[in-house]
Parts: C-alpha cells; sequence; structure tokens
C-alpha cells in the first residue's frame, strides 16, 4: 500500500515562518490554505488544488477569535485537530500551521487590518468587526508563510472579495485563488456549520442553493430587476424553508459588492439565512455574458 507523507504539525510562529521562507529560498512555490479546522470535502479540494500546483502546501488552522462576535459560536466551534491532521496528511499537506490563540496574538495586541466598505456591506452589517478580525489573521498568515498562492472557497464570495482587496492594498505578493463551493449531494454548501442543524432543519436547508438556482432560471428567462428577483426567491424560500429567517438576500456587483437594481454583465446573488442553531450563507454568480 502506498504510504501518505507525514505532515508536520508546527504550532510555534517562528517555526512556520523559518519553514516558509527555507522553501521560497531553495526555489520552491507555497501555496496557503487558511482554515478554521473540522475539514470537510470543500476543505480537502482546496488543499488537493493547491497540491496540484504548487510545491509545497501549508494548511492553517486556527479557530480565529478576532472574528467572533459576542455571542456568536467562537466556544462552540466543532474542533477534531486529530482527525484534521490525518486529512491534512492524506491530502499530501506539507505543513499543518496550528497556532494557539497567544503565539497569534501577542499581549496588546492592538493593530488591525480593515477594508472599509467592503466590510459594511452583506455579512458585515449583522456581524460588526467579522471582516476586520478576519482580514488581520489573513495578513498575518500571509506574513508567516509568505505564500505564492492563498486559496480561498467561493462560498464565502465577500470573504473572497476582501481578501483580495486586502492583498493588492497592501502589496502582498499573493495570488489570492478562489475555488467552487463543493456541495452535499442535495446541493447544500459543505461547511464545518452544518452539524448545527438537526434532521428537520436539515431537510430543508438545501433549499437555499435551490432557491439562488430557481433566481438564475428566472434571468434565463428574461427577468432582470433584482426586486422582482428576490420577490420570486423569498417566496420560495418562505415555503421550502419555513423555519427559516433571512439575513439577507442581495444581488450584488462581484467585485464591489454594491446591490444592483438591475442586473448588468455579471452579478451575485448572496444569501444569508438563520435556520436553528446554524446561519447558512450561499451564493450564485449570474451573468449575462454567458
Ligand atoms: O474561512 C475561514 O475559515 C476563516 O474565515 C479564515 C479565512 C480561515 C480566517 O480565519
Amino acid at each position: 500500500m502506498e504510504q501518505c507523507p507525514v505532515v508536520q504539525i508546527i504550532s510555534d510562529i517562528e517555526s512556520i515562518q523559518t519553514k516558509c521562507w527555507a522553501w521560497r529560498a531553495q526555489g520552491a512555490t507555497v501555496a496557503l490554505v487558511p482554515t478554521m479546522g473540522y475539514f470537510h470535502a470543500g476543505h480537502i479540494s482546496l488543499m488537493s488544488w493547491a497540491r496540484d500546483h504548487t510545491d509545497k502546501v501549508v494548511v492553517s488552522l486556527f479557530v480565529n477569535p478576532t472574528q467572533f462576535g459576542p455571542g456568536e459560536d467562537l466556544e462552540a466551534y466543532p474542533r477534531d485537530p486529530e482527525r484534521d491532521a490525518a486529512m491534512a496528511r492524506e491530502a499530501g499537506v506539507d505543513a499543518l500551521f496550528a497556532p494557539d490563540t497567544g503565539a497569534m496574538y501577542a499581549p496588546e495586541s492592538s493593530t488591525w487590518v480593515g477594508v472599509e466598505g467592503l466590510d459594511q456591506r452583506l455579512c458585515g452589517r449583522s456581524r460588526p468587526g467579522h471582516f476586520r478580525g478576519v482580514a488581520t489573521v489573513v495578513a498575518k498568515l500571509f506574513n508567516l508563510t509568505a505564500p505564492h498562492l492563498a486559496v480561498f472557497g467561493r462560498k464565502d464570495w465577500q470573504q473572497l472579495v476582501i481578501v483580495r482587496r486586502m492583498a493588492r492594498d497592501l502589496n502582498f505578493p499573493t495570488q489570492v485563488v478562489g475555488r467552487p463551493t463543493v456541495r452535499e449531494h442535495d446541493g447544500l454548501a459543505v461547511s464545518s456549520r452544518n452539524v448545527y442543524l438537526d434532521p428537520h432543519h436539515r431537510a430543508q436547508a438545501p433549499n437555499l442553493y435551490r432557491g439562488l438556482q430557481l433566481a438564475a432560471s428566472l434571468v434565463e428567462e428574461g427577468l432582470r430587476r433584482s426586486d422582482e428577483i428576490r420577490a420570486r426567491v423569498r417566496d420560495f424560500y418562505g415555503r421550502t424553508i419555513p423555519d427559516g429567517e433571512e439575513d439577507y438576500l442581495e444581488l450584488v456587483h462581484p467585485g464591489r459588492l454594491e446591490p444592483m437594481e438591475e442586473l448588468e454583465g455579471e452579478a451575485v446573488l448572496a444569501v444569508a439565512y438563520r435556520l436553528g442553531k446554524a446561519r447558512l450563507i450561499d451564493n450564485i454568480r449570474i451573468s449575462l455574458d454567458d
């Protein structure tokens, strides 16, 4: 049987920096896959893509406290570091960087990265401070691992847009790559937080994506106005996700995240829904150019 290579588990700031810079000095290309752990098929697809496109793959595993608001699920966030290490090894990851909070944030840390404007839209409205925490930790991870590529899932579209803007504005020599959302057989976007869904809510959850697909087919039929498209999707959600509560459903410009009244060129229809203990997000890219 073929042996999987050993994944190095590193928790120390100096060691990860030394390792990544040594790889660079040897001429190796490095990819970073930032995660908060509790790996699923979505994470593995990012790691596999990175494996196929660079010489060395670093996965960070850090449940970042600064991106959780008061009353959010920081304590409850699902964790299984041993299983994660085994999965990372299977996926051919070279180093798993798993620092503790004290290592990532020095005492009296007071420097923040904010991506103004973009961080106020969509999830930013109901999760104030969330994207400041994300941008800060991702900037720190970029500094620690000096990656040529950093790979993110497109399920968190706003996060991807914000990280891209942050990398460009701060001149990180890192290409930010967005990879397609991985879905369960019934269309539900895979997420570590899906474990919060009880069976009753799990049965309703795939309708979130079906509503987005409905929007795409309405556009194919000729609908262009955002309010009309969203009214039809809301009607569908009302019937098929009766226990859910909308946080937002917005048609936005894919790069600026500004709401669009009328579809032109390309747009993203993004949704966030509370369903039982879970807050689900998803999106679909809609293009008139296709
Ligand atoms: O998407 C996530 O898991 C997190 O927001 C990230 C990018 C790892 C930053 O903590």
